[in-house]
């Protein structure tokens, strides 16, 4: 099918990218001049796993291109709008791209164009895109608008495109529905070449859920939140036991064993953030608020994440007592492993924090220091983990990158002035840390003092590495 994409973004890019793989003809478009240049020169705006080569692989066959959303829109017979919705100063969902992309759709397509919301929205706003496009259509458009909220995760968000648990659609016409189905059938069935797996075959089927268009978009939010809700409710967990001398990995894990419970998505650390889940809540939120539901519930999940940064500096200030002057490594400063975003990242909030108590910060990130620049721009970068933690008083753990997981304990205890390590993401084996001569404190257990090797440690540090990596949002 001729698809166009709109908004070449992680949700756009990944979205244009897969569709091409699995066979459809695919027209990208990108606002941003800068970035569309690097796109259609071969570059890419963004880090994100196997997208790079899919793009490449995709170009080459003549299956993907980039331009204008005005070409865009004359291109496909579906068009996927993937444009931000970016929180507004009172937590609604901020829906001018949309808006601007539908009215572009209204004034320039003739004929008949199937539209869908893959962009995260409020519910109802399928409803405001057909009156919408009704109003400002010149040339004689026939539409149906479609919801297909779009479940990806950065860091995995091309496996998580081609090999999804479910694929929601929301139709209020057959015709939709049918377009939609034919689009993903390739994932539904299963039948495309996979860039990234070999043993795809033994890959399950996803569901094909098909509901009407206010439902999939409540799915999305109502995941989100849902999901937001457990980090938050841990992260109570871990204050809790912080405080009784309790193993929040363990108290996880006993939690998680039951089925009902599951154990996703029981990691303490110092907060969700990223582009979805901190604005997802809050446009959560003013929805039902506007509705006349109060969800107050979804307040102190908001609450909660927002105290964690405080609480991490403030366990940092105990053990250093005044900040200004310290030298702070801080490892990792992405949202999360394996992505180069840095939107709504506790880092932000946890760096400014430490520099305006005067305290001198060496960060490094292996993806997300040329975003984190624009936004932090007072700290010092550095090319590799052991040049952060130079002559540093407190090494704290921000992103659970993998290269943290595999440090080199000897070079980093002979690179430290003092062995203490606050890990906020419980990343680090708090045995070895130990064994290494370091003081380690983490999210939620017990601190372990140098040469301590105890079996809060070890259980503690087995369970978290077997689990943390499956695990993203
Ligand atoms: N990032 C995620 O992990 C994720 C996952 C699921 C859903 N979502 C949702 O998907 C949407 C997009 O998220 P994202 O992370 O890809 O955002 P993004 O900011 O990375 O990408 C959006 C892109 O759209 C472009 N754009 C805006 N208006 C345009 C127009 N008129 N024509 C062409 N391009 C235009 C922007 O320049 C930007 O590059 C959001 O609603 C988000 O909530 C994001």
């Amino acid at each position: 099918m001729k698809i166009s994409v709109i908004g070449a973004g992680y949700v756009g890019l990944t979205t244009a990218a897969c569709l091409a793989q699995i066979g459809h003809e695919v027209f990208c478009s990108e606002s941003d001049l800068d970035k569309l240049t690097k796109l259609q020169g071969g570059g890419m705006p963004i880090f994100e796993p196997h997208l790079e080569e899919v793009i490449k692989a995709v170009r080459k066959a003549e299956r993907l291109r980039f331009g204008s959303t005005d070409e865009a829109i004359a291109w496909g017979d579906a068009i996927f709008i993937c444009v931000g919705t970016p929180p507004l100063p009172n937590g609604d969902a901020d829906l001018h791209a949309i808006e601007a992309v539908a009215r572009s759709i209204a004034k320039r397509a003739s004929g008949y164009r199937l539209i869908i919301e893959k962009s995260t929205v409020p519910v109802q706003t399928g409803a405001q895109l057909r009156k919408h496009l009704s109003v400002h259509s010149t040339n004689g458009l026939r539409y149906d608008v479609a919801s297909n909220p779009e479940f990806l995760r950065e860091g995995t968000s091309v496996e998580d495109f081609l090999h999804p648990d479910r694929i929601v659609i929301g139709v209020d016409s057959p015709r939709a529905a049918d377009m939609l189905r034919e689009i993903y059938e390739p994932i539904t069935k299963q039948e495309f070449v996979c860039p990234i797996h070999s043993d795809c075959p033994k890959r399950k089927a996803p569901i094909f859920l098909a509901t009407d268009t206010n439902s999939a978009e409540l799915i999305k939010h109502a995941s989100n939140s849902f999901l937001a809700m457990k980090i938050s409710f841990i992260n109570m967990v871990a204050n809790l036991c912080e405080v009784v001398g309790a193993d929040v990995t363990k108290v996880a894990e006993g939690m998680g064993l039951d089925p009902r419970i599951g154990a996703a998505f029981l990691n303490p650390g110092i907060g969700f953030g990223g582009f979805c889940f901190p604005k997802d809540v809050q446009a959560f939120i003013r929805i039902a608020e506007k509705s006349g539901c109060d969800f107050s519930l979804l307040k102190e999940v908001e609450k909660i994440n927002q105290r964690r940064v405080e609480h991490f500096v403030e366990q940092v200030r105990n053990e250093l007592w005044v900040l200004r002057g310290k030298k702070i490594a801080v490892w990792g400063l992405a949202f999360k492993p394996n992505t180069d975003d840095v939107r709504f990242a506790p880092s932000i909030a946890l760096v400014k924090s430490l520099v305006d108590e005067g305290a001198n910060v060496r960060a490094y990130d292996p993806e997300a220091m040329g975003k984190a620049k624009s936004v932090l721009p007072n700290i010092t970068y550095c090319s590799n983990p052991y040049e952060a933690a130079e002559g540093a008083d407190a090494l704290l753990i921000v992103t659970e990158w993998d290269e943290f997981r595999n440090v080199d304990w000897e070079r980093l205890r002979s690179t430290v002035e003092r062995p203490l390590i606050l890990d906020g993401r419980n990343a680090l084996n708090a045995a070895e840390a130990a064994s290494h001569g370091f003081h380690y404190f983490s999210v939620g257990r017990p601190p372990v003092l140098p040469g301590q090797a105890g079996s809060a440690a070890i259980g503690a540090s087995a369970f978290v590495g077997a689990d943390i990596r499956k695990e993203s949002f």
